[in-house]
């Protein structure tokens, strides 16, 4: 038995041994196999390197960047600040006062991005979010005090210095024309500068891992690792500077700074393909930004739910499942995320509570043996996601190579699904069981990390 059956463990009452046979054979390359798993822990190690080379010569699929984030929170920040976080159609403003290292007071206000934000004009993008900045002040703060901000910009961005962010490629559910290959910290201050009715400057951007991570060090002082599972997925961690190859500024003893891998677009240059299937080719097809963000979209939140779908349309095909297919079913992006984490409550609790609540929901007739088969889907998409993300986890747990390492991470779907936590303590175990780990959940590490990291900058600019 490999690690994928071990964390499977099906139980497979209500369905002859013909139509589990079936099922499991439809499936079998969504079983990662021993081999597999190695090749992907293998493959994600070469990327690293590879992305950190200078001089690669056939580009990673890691972006590998440098956050110029060279320590974390050390107890000693105090302060008030404002914080942004974009990264999903949701925005944020914060407000975030700091003591002795810790969020103690924050307050916040979230507004929608709508289509034509997303879609249109960076310039509109940016006057949107200035205006979102104006409004909580006006709001919150009207006494017109000047304010540092912290950005929490959860793309993938080259930067150039800890308050310079230029944006690789829009992901998740953007496109607004003009930012790509822009530095969107510039954007920002000249957005806000423009409106001239507030007193904002942006001093630091970061990734939403980034901020996890920090915050995740501000609640456990082993935290070398923050990881987002959520809509779009990624991992930052604590590496070494004499191995950033590609890092050739002058690091004033500088030992250590923060990576952020962007692992979301892993196996965008074909390194992955061993484990695609059908089903990843459809999801991809069917994306906003086709042939890219090849990992995020085998398990993150915005895909899970399509992988899902066309797991019944594939198993309706292959004969397993359902006589006739709903009309809402075959309409793509009709199934959620949600609907997984349902679907696997019921595994566990061993009720078909759920299951009747989402076929009703996806209009969808079914018959007892459908649901089990739905069942064994959920788990194993489960599964195979859980085994990912514990693959590459464990070679950051090797990598960084201390006695204890703590692992941050935030995120709808690693908070929301019932099981996907558990499933990846034990996998990270078996894939780096001399590692002694703590996996742990870093709430709103994008909102509370922007701060401390804006209070770390302050630390860095002052010892200038
Ligand atoms: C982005 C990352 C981000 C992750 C989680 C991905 O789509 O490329 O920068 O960290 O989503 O929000």
């Amino acid at each position: 038995m490999g690690l994928t059956d071990d964390l499977l463990r099906f139980d497979w009452t209500g369905v002859d041994a013909e139509l589990q046979k079936k099922t499991e054979d439809a499936f079998a390359e969504l079983r990662l196999t021993e081999e597999q798993i190695e090749r992907v822990q293998r493959v994600f190690l070469e990327e690293m390197e590879r992305g950190l080379d200078k001089q690669s010569e056939s580009p990673s699929s890691l972006l590998m960047e440098n956050t110029f984030l060279p320590e974390l929170p050390n107890g000693h920040e105090t302060g008030e600040y404002l914080a942004l976080d974009l990264g999903g159609t949701n925005f944020r403003v914060m407000y975030l006062r700091i003591a002795d290292g810790k969020v103690v007071e924050q307050d916040f206000q979230r507004f929608e991005v709508d289509e034509a934000h997303r879609y249109g004009s960076g310039e509109d993008l940016f006057d949107f979010l200035a205006g979102c900045v104006q409004s909580f002040l006006r709001e919150k703060h009207p006494s017109g005090r000047h304010f540092e901000l912290g950005f929490t910009f959860s793309f993938p961005m080259i930067q150039k210095s800890l308050d310079v962010g230029i944006l690789q490629t829009w992901t998740k559910s953007f496109k607004a024309s003009g930012c790509v290959g822009q530095d969107v910290v510039k954007m920002l201050n000249e957005a806000l500068h423009r409106r001239g009715d507030i007193n904002v400057d942006v001093v630091a951007i970061m990734n939403d891992t980034t901020g996890t991570l920090v915050q995740g060090a501000s609640q456990d002082q082993h935290c070398a690792i923050g990881v987002i599972l959520g809509t779009g997925s990624n991992a930052a961690y604590i590496e070494r500077v004499d191995r950033v190859k590609k890092w050739d500024h002058h690091q004033n003893g500088i030992k250590e700074v923060v990576i952020d891998v962007e692992w979301g677009a892993f196996g965008d240059n074909g390194v992955l393909d061993f484990v695609r299937t059908d089903v990843d080719r459809a999801v991809d097809d069917l994306s906003l930004l086709v042939n890219s963000f090849t990992f995020e979209k085998y398990f993150s939140g915005k895909y899970l739910g399509e992988v899902f779908r066309q797991c019944m349309l594939k198993a309706h095909r292959d004969g397993v499942l359902f006589e006739s297919v709903s009309e809402k079913l075959n309409t793509a992006n009709s199934c959620t995320t949600k609907h997984v984490s349902m679907l696997e409550k019921d595994t566990i609790d061993g009720t078909g509570h759920h299951l009747e609540a989402v076929m009703e929901e996806l209009q969808q007739a079914h018959s007892a043996a459908d649901l089990v088969v739905l069942r064994y889907i959920c788990a194993l998409i489960t599964v195979r996601a859980a085994v990912l993300v514990s693959a590459c986890i464990s070679v950051l747990l090797k990598r960084i190579d201390r006695d204890d390492c703590s692992i941050a991470v935030d995120g709808t779907l690693f908070k929301l699904h019932p099981r996907l936590a558990s499933l990846m303590e034990t996998a990270i175990a078996v894939l780096a069981p001399k590692h002694k780990f703590h996996l742990f959940l870093a709430e709103d590490g994008s909102g509370k990390g922007a701060a401390l990291v804006a209070a770390v900058a302050k630390r860095l600019r002052n010892r200038k």
